[in-house]
């Protein structure tokens, strides 16, 4: 009897060495101490013992049970800690780890652009003027000098909404409102939306222009060439070479046409430049006298020079996109480049 409780008091000693944790250690009690228990086991195998062992045994199991309840309070204790310390490293947190920044939005390519264009000239002192996108027949053509038969107002051309009502195809129309509005000197850019059928790598049916017009007395071509070459310089880089071709459009005259140097090859020839060493950037020429005329204005009293630029264009040529349509499909890709 007495070997059996020493080995039980081994084997709860053993036991209870290698408990984990305090589900465990409620387990162990019920499988010891409980109403099933061993040691209960033990006590009531006392029954078959003599009168005069049944003391001596009677305190030696008795003194068991206090021994195991003790090491079951330190191991609770001991356990409690462990669980505790178990925790705190699961919940622990790095505060040396970096924050997680929101996502911040940034401006869409064309409008870093455009405000890019438009701070160029607002420095040099013009104003920005704005017109409707919906558009009279007079103002997107007749005022400025493209006939009835013109080839600009074909139907592939031009989105109309009624006989006289259309989209507006360019922003020189604004060029004619202002001129009927304001008196002289008139120092203005006009950005905005225009319209056209049109669709493909290098068109889309909607797109943006920025028109320029400074009218005034005795305004010349040599500070319609300054202007422009400050401007090309100030957008592409100081060292931008820049030729001006002669050109035609029915609102000035005389025209031109702007190129620099194509961004891409520097000039030595590429697919962009399509082998010439230039890129096209923008029309433009001494306003036309029809022009004036038909604003009430007297042609042989005042002059001007106008010029309109594609805000796509310039920006696909600064940053070297080849397809128009990226600007309009939302592609994250593609827009997070420019952040
Ligand atoms: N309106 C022309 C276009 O849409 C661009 C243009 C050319 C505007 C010459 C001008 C200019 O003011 O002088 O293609």
């Amino acid at each position: 009897m007495k070997s059996i409780i020493e080995e039980l008091k081994d084997k709860a000693l053993k036991e209870l060495s290698g408990l984990e944790d305090l589900k465990a250690l409620r387990d162990f009690k019920v499988r010891f101490l409980g109403k099933k228990g061993e040691v209960t086991r033990l006590l009531k195998s006392m029954k078959d013992l003599s009168p005069e062992e049944r003391p001596v045994f009677g305190k030696l199991i008795n003194e068991l049970k206090a021994f195991v309840e003790a090491k079951v309070e330190e191991k609770e204790v001991e356990l409690k800690e462990l669980e505790r310390k178990r925790r705190f490293e699961k919940e622990r947190l790095d505060i040396t780890l970096p924050g997680r920044l929101p996502r911040i939005g940034g401006l869409h390519p064309l409008s870093q652009v455009l405000g890019e264009v438009v701070d160029v000239f607002k420095a040099m002192g013009f104003q920005i003027a704005e017109g409707p996108e919906i558009e009279e027949d007079f103002y997107n053509f007749e005022a400025l000098n493209i006939p009835p038969d013109h080839p600009a107002r074909d139907m592939q051309d031009t989105f109309y909404i009624s006989e006289r009502v259309l989209l507006r195809t360019h922003t020189s129309p604004v060029q004619v409102r202002i001129m009927q509005k304001y008196p002289l000197p008139i120092r203005i850019i006009a950005p905005g939306r225009v319209y056209r059928r049109d669709f493909d790598v290098s068109h889309t049916p909607m797109f943006h222009q920025v028109e320029g017009l400074l009218v005034d007395k005795k305004v010349t071509f040599a500070e319609l060439k300054g202007t422009l070459i400050e401007f090309a310089k100030r957008i592409f880089g100081a060292n931008t070479e820049v030729r001006f071709r002669p050109s035609f459009f029915p609102f000035t005259e005389p025209s031109a046409e702007m190129d620099i140097g194509c961004v891409i090859c520097k000039g030595s020839g590429c697919r962009v430049c399509k082998g010439t060493g230039w890129l096209e950037i923008l029309g433009c020429g001494m306003v036309d006298p029809e022009v004036f005329r038909s604003v009430g204005l007297d042609p042989l009293e005042v002059t001007g020079y106008a010029f309109g630029l594609g805000v796509e264009r310039i920006t696909m040529l600064k940053y070297g996109i080849d397809d128009i349509r990226l600007f309009f499909e939302n592609d994250l890709r593609f827009l997070s480049q420019f952040v």
